[in-house]
C-alpha cells in the first residue's frame, strides 16, 4: 500500500491541489504522519540512565535540511531503497541489539551492527560531530535521570 507523507516543506498551490486529489482518491489508505517532534523511549534498555529524547524531527528536515535518507533506510543488496513517501518502521523494529558498555563492546560485528544504542549514536551523534553542529554533549540529547 502506498501512503501520502505529510512531511514536505512549501508544497505550492498546484501541488496542494494535486496532492488533495491524490489524497482524495487514495483516502482509504493509510495516511502516514511526519511528526514534528518525536519524543525517543525504547522500552528495551537493561538500564536507563536518562530521560527520553526530545528530538525536533521536522526542523531537522525543513530547518537543518537533512534529507530523509540520512536517516531512514530499508538495505537490499546493500543499497538504501526506502523511498520518501514510504512507511516508516521504529529504529527498533530491526536495530533490536539493547546492549551498553561492557556487553556491546565484546559483542559480534552483527550485533553491533544491529545495535540500537549504536543506531542512534552513530546517526545522530555522528553527523553533529562531523558538522560541528547540534549537540554532542551526552546531556545535549538526553538530560540524566535522577537517582531513584
Ligand atoms: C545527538 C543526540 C545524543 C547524544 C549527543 C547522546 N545520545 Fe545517548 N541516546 C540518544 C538517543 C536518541 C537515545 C535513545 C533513547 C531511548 O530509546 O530511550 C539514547 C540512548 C542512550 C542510552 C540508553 C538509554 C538510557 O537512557 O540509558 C545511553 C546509556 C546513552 N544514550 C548514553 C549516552 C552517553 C554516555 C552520551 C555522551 C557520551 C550520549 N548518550 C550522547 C541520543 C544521544
Ligand atoms: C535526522 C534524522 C531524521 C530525518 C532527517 C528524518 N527522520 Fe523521520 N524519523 C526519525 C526518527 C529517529 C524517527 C523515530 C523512529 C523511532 O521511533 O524509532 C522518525 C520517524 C518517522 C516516521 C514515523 C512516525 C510515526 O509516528 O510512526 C515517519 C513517517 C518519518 N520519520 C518520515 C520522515 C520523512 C518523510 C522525512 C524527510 C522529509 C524524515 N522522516 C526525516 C529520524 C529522521
Ligand atoms: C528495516 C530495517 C531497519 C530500520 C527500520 C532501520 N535500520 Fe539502520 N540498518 C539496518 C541494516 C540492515 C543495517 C546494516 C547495513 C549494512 O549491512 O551495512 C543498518 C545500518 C545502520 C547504521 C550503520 C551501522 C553500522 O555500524 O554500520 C546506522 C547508524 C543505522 N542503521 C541507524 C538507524 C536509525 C537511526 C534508524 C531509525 C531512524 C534505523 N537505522 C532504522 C536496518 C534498519
Ligand atoms: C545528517 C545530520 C544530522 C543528523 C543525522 C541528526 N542531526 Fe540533530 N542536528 C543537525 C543540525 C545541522 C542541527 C542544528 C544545529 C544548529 O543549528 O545549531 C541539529 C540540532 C539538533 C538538536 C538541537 C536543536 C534542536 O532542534 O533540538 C538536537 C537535540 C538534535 N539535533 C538531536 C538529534 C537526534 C536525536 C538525532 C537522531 C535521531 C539527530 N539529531 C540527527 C544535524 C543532524
Amino acid at each position: 500500500m502506498r501512503e501520502k507523507m505529510r512531511c514536505k516543506k512549501g508544497l505550492g498551490l498546484l501541488a496542494a491541489s494535486v496532492a488533495a486529489v491524490f489524497l482524495w482518491v487514495t483516502f482509504s489508505a493509510a495516511v502516514v504522519e511526519c511528526p514534528d517532534t518525536i519524543v525517543i523511549k525504547n522500552d528495551g534498555w537493561a538500564k536507563v540512565k536518562y530521560e527520553p529524547v526530545q528530538f525536533h524531527h521536522k526542523k531537522h528536515s525543513t530547518e537543518y535540511k537533512v534529507p530523509c535518507a540520512e536517516c531512514h533506510h530499508v538495505y537490499k543488496d546493500g543499497k538504501n531503497v526506502w523511498k520518501e513517501g514510504e512507511a516508516v518502521q521504529k529504529c527498533s523494529s530491526c536495530h533490536n541489539v539493547y546492549k551498553l558498555g561492557k556487553e556491546l563492546r565484546e559483542a559480534s560485528d552483527q550485533e553491533k551492527k544491529m545495535s540500537l544504542y549504536k543506531a542512534y549514536h552513530t546517526n545522530c551523534k555522528g553527523c553533529h560531530k562531523a558538522n560541528k553542529k547540534g549537540p554532542t554533549k551526552c546531556t545535549g540529547c538526553h538530560a540524566k535521570k535522577p537517582k531513584e
